[in-house]
């Protein structure tokens, strides 16, 4: 019998993990499908009961659903209650397990295809809603030297921060705390690249040989330009797209894929 999975958004046509996902599947011989669903705004736990109901075995939850989908998660796991939101569901007999892989799923881009070890580095975080909030807690378990949150809204980093309590070097704070300050790895979760912005920041932000990283992917941000022209490694966010959706894969089916077999698919496409 196939196994069914799904993500489920709003948009989601120009999703990309029902690929990852049947490429994993064709490497690893599971039987599986994969389905990209619309679930309507104001229907998200209704949608997802019914795939449940109709045999399906867990789930992907993308934007703009993450956080009702920790809600509809009876049981979560200490990732997904860090981040405040999941991005993937187990179906069990009895309950929905959620997790959150996404940031995970960044560490291990960094690690293990980009060969940034994040100990000892000075980190620079920015933005503070639900992309960041997700990526916080496995950054501060990579064990920085520091961790800045930097945001338009500064009081919303400031709280995110705090939201981590006694994490010694982690701080939050507004584009004005940065003149002064140089970073290892600058990490762009907010959603400026999407309408062409570019946060402000110094000339300065970027040590020698450090590192520039957009969660975005599929295009060049002003922000990725920005820190090429200051002479910074940059990378965007299809490793961790495709680090993500490995880790659901393994949740659910128990194998590990090989990642860079299907980053280089995508690369391609
Ligand atoms: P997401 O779930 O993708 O993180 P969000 O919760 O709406 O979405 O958060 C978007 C983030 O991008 C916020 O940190 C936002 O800053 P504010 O909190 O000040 O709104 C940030 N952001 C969006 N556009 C930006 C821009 N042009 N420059 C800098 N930051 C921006």
């Amino acid at each position: 019998m196939t196994d069914h999975y799904a993500v489920f958004g709003n948009p989601i046509a120009h999703s990309m993990s029902p690929l990852i996902h049947a490429a994993f599947a064709r490497q690893t011989g599971q039987d599986m499908d994969y389905t990209a669903l619309l679930a309507p705004l104001d229907g998200f736990a209704e949608t997802v009961r019914a795939f449940q109901a109709g045999g399906g075995r867990g789930a992907n939850v993308t934007v703009p659903f993450k956080e009702q989908a920790h809600a509809l998660a009876r049981r979560r796991t200490p990732r997904a209650e860090a981040a405040g939101a999941v991005n993937t569901l187990l179906f069990g007999d009895a309950d929905i397990l959620g997790d959150n892989t996404d940031g995970v799923g960044l560490v291990r881009d960094l690690m293990d295809n980009l060969g940034i070890v994040p100990r000892g580095l000075r980190i620079l975080l920015m933005g503070a809603g639900g992309a960041a909030r997700g990526v916080v807690l496995p950054l501060l378990e990579a064990a920085p030297r520091s961790l800045f949150i930097v945001n338009r809204t500064p009081a919303r980093a400031v709280e995110l921060a705090r939201s981590f309590a006694d994490r010694p070097g982690l701080a939050g704070g507004g584009y004005e705390d940065l003149p002064g300050r140089q970073f290892d790895l600058v990490i762009n979760a907010t959603a400026a690249g999407l309408t062409g912005d570019l946060p402000p920041l110094p000339d300065a932000t970027f040590a020698d040989g450090a590192w520039a990283y957009d969660m975005l992917y599929g295009r060049v941000t002003p922000f990725l330009d920005f820190a090429r022209q200051r002479g910074a490694r940059v990378a965007d966010g299809l490793g961790m797209l495709v680090e993500q959706a490995a880790e659901a894969f393994y949740l659910w089916r128990g194998v590990r894929p090989d990642t860079g077999a299907v980053m280089r698919l995508l690369r391609a496409a």
